[in-house]
């Protein structure tokens, strides 16, 4: 049974690998293993998590012909550097078969007041911004790598959304902060997830007649660096009583990316400890 998890054999492309949870996509792929073709933008800073990963897989091996991890520069609303990348990652390493949508731009609360608003004071143009590179950007590259998977009648894409694709955040758990204005979860943030996963359903429509899945995968809030009373807060209101660890995210994305998942498409998986249960 644990064969069909197993991506021996398969190159996967994940975008904004070098953020927070992009390290976890990237060494889910690796160790289940696939060869990984990493995508960020050119001013991104490379992660402790992502250098680590780089440290032990972008050279070659004995048994490995070339590195199994690259990272490779790329702007998700730029769809000539996205093209780019694709050939790059053929002649690398191989068509990509396996896809994970995780580029995006959420605001983390902040205690500066930088990012408290009043909501009709929201600005437009970072709210565009959340758009498009949530929304569009996930839309762009699937139409990049999604095309190539298509000619090879496989492929699995995986969009990552968000718990707020299908609830609204709770402002409440905000308001220890006492800023005045409060701080404000982008309203776009949500929308942008949940147009996400409508857009999954639309390309798994479309593309299933060749042989390409593709779902979304929702996680819930994620320990980080979020201060102590939120996580207080936010752990009373998710029924499994705490946030997600990197161990919570890896098995559903290995899952979703390999046969084990062969007859699932269009669908979200809730990775959120319950939190939209209720
Ligand atoms: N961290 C969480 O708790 C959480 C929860 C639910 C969903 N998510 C989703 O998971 C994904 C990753 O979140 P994260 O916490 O790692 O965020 P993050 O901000 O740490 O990382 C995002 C990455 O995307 C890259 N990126 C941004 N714009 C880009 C562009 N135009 N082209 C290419 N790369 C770009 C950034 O450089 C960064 O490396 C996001 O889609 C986010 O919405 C995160």
């Amino acid at each position: 049974m644990d064969d069909q998890f197993r991506l021996d054999n398969t190159v996967a492309v994940v975008t904004g690998a070098s953020g927070n949870l992009g390290p976890i996509w990237v060494g889910a792929l690796l160790d289940a293993g696939a060869r990984v073709f990493a995508l960020d933008l050119e001013r991104a800073v490379v992660s402790p998590g992502l250098d680590a990963l780089l440290e032990r897989y972008a050279q070659p091996t004995s048994s490995t012909p070339g590195p199994r991890l690259r990272l490779h520069r790329a702007d998700v609303m730029d769809k000539e550097s996205l093209v780019a990348a694709q050939a790059a990652c053929a002649e690398s390493m191989g068509v990509a078969t396996v896809l994970v949508n995780n580029a995006g731009i959420d605001q983390p609360a902040s205690t500066d007041g930088a990012t408290s608003y009043r909501m009709e004071d929201v600005p437009m143009a970072a709210s565009r911004a959340i758009l498009e590179v949530n929304t569009l950007g996930t839309f762009q590259v699937s139409q990049v790598f999604g095309a190539e998977m298509v000619k090879a009648r496989r492929g699995s894409i995986i969009n990552i959304g968000s718990l707020y694709a299908s609830v609204s955040p709770d402002l409440r758990l905000y308001a220890h902060m006492n800023l005045d204005p409060p701080f404000l979860k982008p309203p776009a943030y949500g929308a942008s997830k949940a147009a996400v996963v409508n857009l999954t359903r639309y390309l798994a429509t479309a593309w299933g007649p060749y042989g390409v899945r593709v779902n979304t995968l929702s996680p819930g809030g994620v320990l980080g660096a979020q201060d102590p009373e939120f996580q207080r807060q936010f752990n009373d209101r998710v029924p499994l009583g705490r946030m997600a660890e990197a161990n919570d995210l890896t098995g559903p994305l290995r899952f979703l990316a390999s046969e084990a998942s062969a007859y699932i498409t269009g669908s979200e998986l809730r990775v959120d400890g319950g939190f939209t249960a209720w």
